[in-house]
């Protein structure tokens, strides 16, 4: 990896680390440092062969998400669903948990709103693994994880299996 790569890669926060369970704020400012910080969500995304990657998830509590699936690259600052139908059900894992993967139920269809990296308005339509990556990162934005929407038993086999991992106590 060159080190122009390198510089880009920023460190993976990981549950349970708190700043995943903050609210991010909303972004305001559309300058050079937000296009540059979005290079490099998608630069540690791609390192880590994520399909989407949030601010919190790197330690930075703003509203700005990318999402990278089936060669379509989407950036979303301050993203809001504005439509949505359907149900689907299918397994979802996040970088902040390697190796944890659980089956979670979403909107078969969304349709969001959200900013680009010059504050410009875009409108995106995803179905199915694109919808899910749209809606795991959002969910990020406000403090939600993948495991909040599973019943306590599983839940807690996760957070077992997660402090087992990184040599937390119990
Ligand atoms: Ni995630």
């Amino acid at each position: 990896m060159s080190n122009e790569i390198k510089d880009n890669i920023l460190e993976i926060r990981k549950y349970p680390d708190p700043v995943l369970k903050k609210v991010s704020e909303e972004v305001t400012v559309f300058d050079d440092e937000l296009s540059d910080f979005v290079k490099k969500l998608f630069a540690s995304m791609r390192v880590h062969d994520g399909v989407g990657l949030a601010a919190p998830q790197v330690g930075v509590l703003k509203k700005i998400a990318v999402v990278e699936y089936d060669g379509k690259s989407y950036v979303l600052i301050n993203p809001k669903v504005i439509d949505q139908k359907g149900i689907q059900e299918s397994e979802e894992g996040c970088l902040s948990f390697p190796g944890i993967y659980a089956n979670v139920m979403r909107p078969q269809w969304v349709k969001i709103e959200a900013q680009d990296v010059n504050g410009n308005i875009q409108v995106f339509e995803g179905e199915g693994y694109t919808a899910r990556a749209f809606l795991h990162e959002m969910d990020h934005l406000t403090g939600k994880l993948f495991i909040d929407y599973l019943s306590n038993l599983k839940r807690n086999a996760i957070k077992k299996k997660v402090s087992k991992h990184t040599g937390g106590h119990f």
